[in-house]
């Protein structure tokens, strides 16, 4: 379907409308190869080639992207006084509409979905849908072996709540890999709190059967594959 250009420019970019009308007047785009300066030329985002600043724009309805989250930045869209995981995003990946889909802690590292797709968030966090989350949490101590035990009985937390069945496998150096399926405030450290432990770092390393790419230095990101984004909704091996 046809669209204004400065339309298209505006949904597929951080620009706002006016932003990307100015963009056209600066000869910053071009449609097809040639520089354009009608904002309300008719553009066809399947069979037109536009590009911003020589970028070429591919028409997406929605994106999704997998953070290494570094400590110290917090899983909001905006904050008066902490710098958000948005922030921290490179300027070309910036787009209207993007959240955090889910919150770690501001010292919590690891995997974090950026989207504009609310559903799909929405199915994400869904406590029926009973995603698993994985995270291996580094303890003061070395833990005893019943940890596993008391993860998968279910644990009480300090203030009554009860918490699912987890999973909870002992590594090295004082840390355990943990499978919880919810998503309750601050759960691993108050799991591991109610146990008598406290956790000294927190990494999240998978979600469903989608993990954290190695290749991912702490606060980079990049745009998930059409497979690693269905693959939340499998249950991990
Ligand atoms: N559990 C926590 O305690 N913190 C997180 O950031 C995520 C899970």
């Amino acid at each position: 379907m046809k669209e204004r250009l400065d339309k298209y420019i505006s949904s597929q970019t951080a620009l706002s409308r006016k932003e990307a009308q100015k963009a056209i007047r600066d000869k910053r785009v071009t449609v097809n190869g040639e520089v354009i300066r009608a904002v309300d030329l008719k553009t066809d985002p399947d069979s037109d080639t536009v590009t911003l600043d020589g970028q070429a724009l591919s028409f997406k309805k929605h994106v999704y992207y997998m953070l290494n989250k570094p400590a110290g930045v917090v899983s909001a869209t905006e904050d008066r006084a902490e710098k958000t995981v948005l922030d921290i995003l490179p300027e070309p990946l910036r787009r209207k509409g993007i959240f955090p889909a889910g919150r770690l802690d501001k010292d919590t590292t690891g995997l974090l979905i950026l989207t504009d797709d609310g559903d799909y968030a929405h199915r994400m966090l869904s406590p029926k849908k009973h995603v698993d989350k994985r995270y291996i949490a580094t303890l003061d101590r070395t833990p005893d072996d019943s940890i596993c035990e008391r993860f998968h009985e279910g644990i009480t937390l300090g203030d009554g709540t009860a918490c699912k069945s987890g999973q909870a496998e002992i590594l090295v150096n004082s840390r355990v890999l943990v499978t919880i399926s919810e998503g309750k405030y601050h759960q691993v450290k108050r799991m591991f709190a109610a146990l008598g432990y406290r956790v000294t770092a927190l990494e999240r390393v998978q979600i469903g059967s989608l993990r954290l790419d190695p290749a991912l230095s702490p606060g980079e990101v990049r745009e998930m594959t059409d497979d690693e984004k269905d693959s939340v909704f499998v249950d991990p091996i």
